[in-house]
């Protein structure tokens, strides 16, 4: 059983303090196999914030996988955002800005969609694509292929199109001939699953997006905070939300939703069948993926 704690848009420089000590005992309570942190660090790519976020990022469990997002990308220095966008974020965070982990079981990749020419919009590129590629398609079908974006590869009803990541079409077409499995993603502040096969519609392929809400912003978007804890045993995945609960001063489960892979992608399992399922306990469980028709 593989475990990632997925993190999103902590926004350091407007965080609700009270809640940093509560989430780094969750996230190191929960044990995970990785880390994930999917951009917007900090509120506005100061040095300060960058170094709080860095301080954080220390006291949680090791690996992890982290991208930056757009508020990571200085906004008013128009020096820096053309020039450096990202020179802050490498000097405190990680010179790597598309990290990639692998073990036996899954490959999670990194891929920075922060861009200087824009506000608040991100977008993929064919080299990106490329690279990611040259990550994934290695892996058998057995192996849990998993990329990370800040900005998602879907978003909610009645939300702004804008948002999904820019070129998101030519990323998924070539993402879905390699059977990426999982896509993790944050910048609405809003969680979210869902099956990509309902937007994309890509023959044959259906990858699981995730969203993750923000863990530590004041901009909840009438969302009370929350982080994700995703275990996989094979065929299984469970996404469960973590949510804030103020009254007791921790991160609770809220829901959790159950998917089985099968050949037509990502199935999910109804409340009884996935109480069945046990993900914490025993071996890997690691079987091979059901082969295509
Ligand atoms: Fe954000
Ligand atoms: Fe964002």
């Amino acid at each position: 059983m593989k475990k990632i704690v997925h993190l999103s848009d902590l926004h350091f420089g407007r965080i609700d303090a009270g809640l940093v000590e509560p989430l780094v005992e969750a996230v190191n309570a929960a044990e995970p196999t990785l880390v994930v942190v999917s951009g917007d660090l900090t509120q506005r790519a100061r040095s300060q914030q960058f170094a709080e976020a860095r301080a954080f990022l220390d006291r949680l469990p090791h690996p992890q996988v982290v991208v930056p997002g757009n508020h990571d990308v200085p906004l008013y220095d128009v020096l820096e955002r053309f020039a450096r966008p990202l020179d802050k974020y490498r000097r405190h965070i990680s010179e790597e800005v598309e990290p990639v982990y692998e073990d036996e079981e899954m490959v999670v990749a990194g891929v920075n969609t922060a861009r200087s020419m824009t506000r608040k919009f991100g977008r993929v590129n064919g080299r990106q694509v490329e690279r990611l590629r040259e990550r994934l398609c290695k892996y058998p079908d057995g192996v849990l292929k998993v990329v990370v974006t800040h900005h998602p590869f879907d978003v909610p009803a009645g939300t702004d199109e804008r948002e999904i990541v820019g070129r998101a079409r030519m990323a998924m077409e070539a993402l879905a001939a390699c059977g990426a499995d999982l896509l993790l993603a944050g910048h609405m502040h809003v969680s979210q699953t869902g099956r990509t096969a309902e937007r994309y519609r890509i023959h044959g392929h259906s990858a699981l997006f995730v969203q993750a809400g923000t863990a530590t912003s004041t901009r909840g978007r009438g969302e009370a905070n929350s982080f994700n804890v995703i275990r996989l045993k094979h065929p299984h995945i469970q996404v469960e939300r973590r949510v804030w609960k103020p009254e007791a001063g921790e991160f609770a489960g809220a829901n959790a939703e159950t998917f089985r892979h099968t050949h037509e992608g990502w199935e999910r399992l109804p409340e009884e069948v996935a109480a069945g399922i046990t993900f914490d306990e025993g071996g890997t469980g690691l079987q091979p993926h059901i082969p295509e028709e």
